[in-house]
């Protein structure tokens, strides 16, 4: 069946089975391979997109679902994006990278909700975002290294 989603600021018609995970289409239709696949079960945060803005699971969300408008690691942008990649290169957070679009997707969209957050927000915010290389501490680090950019 043919769906029309928006990805990345352009329309894009995909003909797809109605379940299939908009990591799927993501990556194998648009070639968008920025967003990884981990878990498959909505467990690991390496699929982590934006809805509307709202970070999401994208293995987990059927094509058939989506009712507005996607953003992946290749396109988000905004005042919370730059200071987060400055804040990950200045910090060399990522080791293996695998997880890393995923987790750079969930700090977006922490800081657009909380400019300043504390390690438990941080904490509360990430925590769905698995990092078998366990740079979990470079990450916060660089997040609160994010917020202080906003800051300025
Ligand atoms: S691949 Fe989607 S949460 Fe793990
Ligand atoms: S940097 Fe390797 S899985 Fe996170």
């Amino acid at each position: 069946m043919a769906y029309s989603i928006t990805v990345n600021g352009v329309a894009r018609e995909v003909d797809v089975d109605e379940d299939t995970p908009l990591l799927w289409v993501i990556r194998d239709e648009l070639g968008l391979t920025g967003t990884k696949f981990g878990c498959g079960v909505a467990m690991c945060g390496a699929c982590t997109v934006h809805m509307d803005g709202q970070p999401l699971r994208s293995c987990s969300l059927p094509v058939s679902a989506v009712s507005g408008e996607i953003t992946t690691i290749e396109a988000v942008e905004g005042p919370e994006a730059k200071a987060v990649q400055a804040a990950w290169v200045a910090r060399d957070v990522p080791q293996c990278g695998y997880c890393q679009s995923g987790q750079v997707m969930s700090a977006v969209a922490l800081l657009r909700e909380i400019p300043k957050p504390s390690d438990q927000d941080i904490d509360r915010a990430m925590n769905g975002n698995i990092c078998r290389c366990a740079t979990y501490v470079r990450i916060r680090a660089a997040i609160h290294d994010a917020a202080k950019l906003l800051e300025a």
